[in-house]
């Protein structure tokens, strides 16, 4: 018989989660009690959980099954009537989202360190998500850190491991565990969504696509979906088999990481679609041929277009994007006569806007797009959007866009990150920005309508999140962003946007690099990055 153990622990600092969830290295969440402590934490935070059932899977990254394990025990001892486990612990970010909100659950835990690599010198993380399927919100983040500075003990079953991969129940104690098909929720989900006989019928008439899913989580779901349900060729879905290490890469899904499919969509004999998605499944890359689309113009087209979306026929009720990502969905929704949010980084500001039916669109600059289907980004939902809008309207990726820039005018957008820069140094970089007034003055051809550090009054709950980010806007509506990462587990990342608004058609085929090179570098300059961080040029570019 399975007996529950009393632990006694004491508390870990830093268990503070961030951007998206606790992250930190795997040696770090292996240490005896740490992941307990988390755990605990999370439960004790939550509400009455007795009787409830639980959704837990992950990225399948390094550590994944032993975590599981670990948590599976703890909610048994806690009271949990039942957790639904994704088979083999697989299970991406946008389908838990899924399978939380649709078996009407109290929640789940989400194992990912998303886009950071894996393996067991590399990333681990660990996140709640509430009944609605969303990231806990910081009330509940910050009640979970409270706990963990004060915890004295966990409760876990003492009993042998489960066997992840058998589908059906088992049982542990009096807790019921049920092994679920990780993919068919989420497959039911999008094919109600998007016209799948569409897509069909540009697969069979010969549309070629590829997609990267970086060995990551969105495998078994992109060749499920792609390959069986759309008809799309075998081999459609690249670097498709989940590793644990994503194969020694890095699962992010942009022009730097993504190297395979840029080059494949590269040239005259390319396929007129390519996507890629990150660690757990809730990034997404879209590319045309020899054409890549920012994340920003994804989210306005995708707006633009979303009535060809048999799950969105009706309309949409709004557009929500976080600050530093362009305007362009902006000017979709006061076309359509819709609200457009801004919100902070991070998609738990989202949740509210969607539960209350303010926002049906939404979408980060950071490779982030989505719905109201779920209560995460979700980089599948993207590429199948992509996809109906493009097997309608028949035109190529670059058709599409551009025509758009000319309808609307192009936000002209990128974000330079300067990675792995001294902790120290960043926050005395962010200081000094805050500390600067350049309201009314001329910053080479600009001159500053206004600077603040970006705080946001949530409409639907009234919560305020201060401290988001530093703007630094121009009277002609160019600005450049600056904001520290919070998802890193090693010395800090600043990162810098810059975005330009601009009307003529004629200029919209420059090169961003060279259409912002002015304000790149009034961004560099006002930040000191060089003089501060000694880096002269940023390790990635978007
Ligand atoms: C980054 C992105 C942010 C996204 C988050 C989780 O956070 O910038 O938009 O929501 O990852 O995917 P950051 O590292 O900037 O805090
Ligand atoms: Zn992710």
């Amino acid at each position: 018989m399975a007996t529950v153990k009393t632990v006694a622990t004491t508390p870990f600092s830093g268990q503070k989660p961030g951007t998206s969830g606790l992250r930190k290295k795997v040696a770090v969440f292996a240490q005896a009690h740490y992941l307990e402590n988390f755990v605990q934490s999370v439960f004790d935070s939550i509400g009455d959980i007795a009787g409830k059932t639980l959704v837990v899977g992950g990225d399948g990254r390094y550590h994944n099954r032993t975590a599981i394990q670990t948590i599976l025990k703890m909610a048994a001892a806690n009271g949990f009537a039942k957790v639904m486990v994704g088979r083999g612990g697989i299970l991406s970010t946008p389908a838990a989202s899924c399978v939380i909100r649709k078996y009407q659950t109290f929640g789940g835990i989400i194992l990912s360190a998303s886009h950071n690599p894996g393996g067991p010198t590399e990333d681990f993380g660990i996140k709640y998500n509430i009944p609605a399927g969303g990231p806990a919100p910081e009330a509940i983040t910050e009640a979970i850190f409270a706990r963990s500075e004060k915890i004295t003990q966990y409760r876990i079953l003492d009993a042998a491991d489960l066997d992840l991969d058998r589908l059906g129940e088992q049982h542990l104690g009096e807790m019921v565990v049920e092994v679920f098909d990780s993919v068919a929720d989420y497959a039911e989900l999008m094919q109600s969504l998007f016209d799948f006989d569409a897509i069909r019928a540009a697969f069979k008439a010969g549309f070629r696509m590829k997609f990267d899913a970086m060995h990551a989580v969105t495998g078994p779901y992109a060749v499920e979906i792609l390959e069986h349900r759309l008809g799309a060729p075998a081999g459609t879905v690249m670097n498709g088999v989940p590793l644990e290490d994503f194969g020694g890469g890095h699962p992010d899904p942009n022009l730097v990481h993504a190297h395979d499919l840029v080059a494949a969509l590269t040239g005259a004999g390319a396929p007129d679609f390519g996507a890629a998605s990150d660690g757990d499944g809730d990034r997404n890359m879209i590319l045309g041929r020899d054409f890549y689309v920012t994340p920003s113009d994804s989210l306005a087209v995708l707006a633009a277009n979303a009535t060809l979306c048999p799950g969105y026929k009706a309309g949409l009720k709004g557009i929500a994007r976080s600050m530093p990502t362009s305007a362009a969905p902006d000017r979709v929704a006061a076309r359509l006569g819709i609200p457009a949010w801004e919100t902070p980084t991070g998609w738990k500001f989202f949740g509210t806007l969607l539960d209350a039916g303010k926002a049906t669109f939404c979408g980060e600059e950071s490779f982030g797009t989505g719905s109201d289907h779920v209560r995460e980004k979700d980089g599948l939902w993207a590429v199948l959007a992509w996809l109906n809008v493009l097997a309608v309207r028949k035109q190529s990726v670059a058709e599409i866009v551009t025509a758009h820039w000319q309808d609307y005018g192009r936000n002209v957008y990128s974000r330079h990150d300067y990675e792995g820069i001294d902790s120290a140094a960043a926050e005395g970089l962010m200081e000094h920005l805050r500390s600067l007034s350049l309201k009314g003055q001329t910053l080479g051809a600009y001159r500053v309508a206004f600077n603040d550090d970006f705080a946001y009054t949530d409409p639907v709950d009234g919560s305020v999140s201060k401290k988001q980010g530093i703007r630094v806007v121009f009277e002609d509506g160019s600005r450049v962003v600056f904001r520290l990462s919070g998802t890193g587990t090693e010395g800090a990342t600043l990162r810098v946007y810059i975005e330009r608004y601009e009307p003529d058609a004629a200029k919209h085929h420059l090169d961003p690099q060279v259409a912002l090179a002015d304000l790149i570098s009034i961004a560099r300059d006002l930040a000191q990055i060089e003089a501060r961080t000694g880096r002269t040029e940023p390790t990635v570019i978007t």
